[in-house]
């Protein structure tokens, strides 16, 4: 039986934290070897709301190939790729931009909540909102389908997108006859991870995230000022571990002396300068491995290059075949 495929998305707008590791990197992994896997570096979608800054979109491409390598992403068994180097994504965005209504976009739940929060951001006038931003969800649905993606491993934030996307193949089958699948959305097990500042979520923006590229120096700063119980004073002072972010990173990184640090800190046995200084150094060995492949492709970036033109190269192919399959049904193959 032939293996079911798995696409899935990220933009390229920063390096990965913890978050992502946890949350969904994590799980990506493991599911390249169960199924046919595309990751897409979704540039172009970066680009909806960080068009004036080309810069950072290019540099973030590279990072987060690099961080997805070195989470154990193998190239052997997944095929990574750049999506502004499919054309055919953005042809199939225009065809299926008719089936879609600007109402239906403004009444996606993960749009909806973007929109609220530009306009917090630039006040109310909407100018912010672009046309491009407004119709990423088709270009995501072209994303999905292209591949023939059956299963698109998400977060919850991001399900009425695939919602959106099976509107529009069921739309487009209802028109111009079967072509293209419906995909279903794949929750990972852990799909939160909070930040070191007690927020439910850990984000980029939000400043409260870990980054797999953090120096030691940098991660030393961050888990020293990760949120502990506010009750805890003095050193002896018994605590709760179940509101403290340095205990809750204790048991995310699998620390083994986990029953330990929860019993001592009940008791005020344990004081959180310790305990903070016990997870840095956990932490670090966590991250060791990360660590470790990372340097292997910083110093090889002719790897990463051949890595990334073999997979812009095997994506293609599929999304040719989608894209003449859409255009046939479509009555646009003229000379076919
Ligand atoms: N919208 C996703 C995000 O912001 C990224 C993404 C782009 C994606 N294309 C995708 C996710 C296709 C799943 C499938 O995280």
């Amino acid at each position: 039986m032939k293996k079911q495929t798995i696409l899935t998305g990220i933009r390229p707008t920063g390096h990965l934290h913890l978050g992502h590791y946890f949350g969904a990197g994590q799980n990506w992994v493991k599911l390249q070897d169960k199924f046919e896997t595309y990751i897409e570096i979704a540039d172009v979608q970066a680009l909806t709301d960080n068009f004036a800054n080309p810069d950072k979109v290019r540099k973030s491409v590279r990072d987060l190939v690099v961080d997805l390598l070195s989470i154990g992403i193998d190239p052997k068994k997944a095929t990574l790729f750049i999506q502004s180097t499919i054309p055919e994504i953005a042809e199939l965005t225009v065809f299926y931009s008719n089936l879609v209504t600007i109402a239906r976009l403004e009444r996606n739940p993960t749009v909806k909540t973007e929109i609220k929060q530009k306009k917090e951001l630039f006040g109310q006038s909407g100018e912010s909102i672009t046309y491009g931003f407004l119709g990423y969800p088709v270009s995501q649905a072209a994303d999905i389908t292209a591949f023939k993606g059956n299963l698109v491993p998400v977060g919850e934030d991001q399900l009425p997108l695939i919602e959106q996307c099976r509107e529009i193949v069921n739309k487009f089958n209802n028109i111009y006859g079967k072509t293209l699948d419906a995909p279903e959305p794949y929750l990972s097990e852990i799909p939160r991870i909070k930040g070191l500042d007690g927020n439910e979520k850990m984000g980029k923006s939000l400043g409260n995230a870990i980054f797999l590229a953090d120096d030691p120096e940098i991660i030393k700063k961050k888990i020293m000022g990760a949120l502990t119980d506010t009750q805890k004073i003095k050193i002896d002072d018994p605590a709760n571990p179940n509101i403290c972010m340095v205990y809750y990173y204790h048991k995310l990184i699998g620390n083994k002396n986990l029953k330990t640090v929860c019993e001592e800190c009940k008791a005020g046995k344990r004081g959180c300068v310790a305990c903070k200084k016990e997870l840095l150094s956990k932490m670090l060995e966590f991250l060791k491995p990360i660590v470790k492949k990372r340097k292997y492709y910083e110093e090889h970036p002719e790897l990463v290059d051949e890595i990334l033109k073999e997979g812009n190269r095997k994506a293609k192919k599929i999304a040719e075949e989608t894209l003449k399959d859409v255009k046939k049904s479509m009555k646009i193959n003229y000379f076919d």
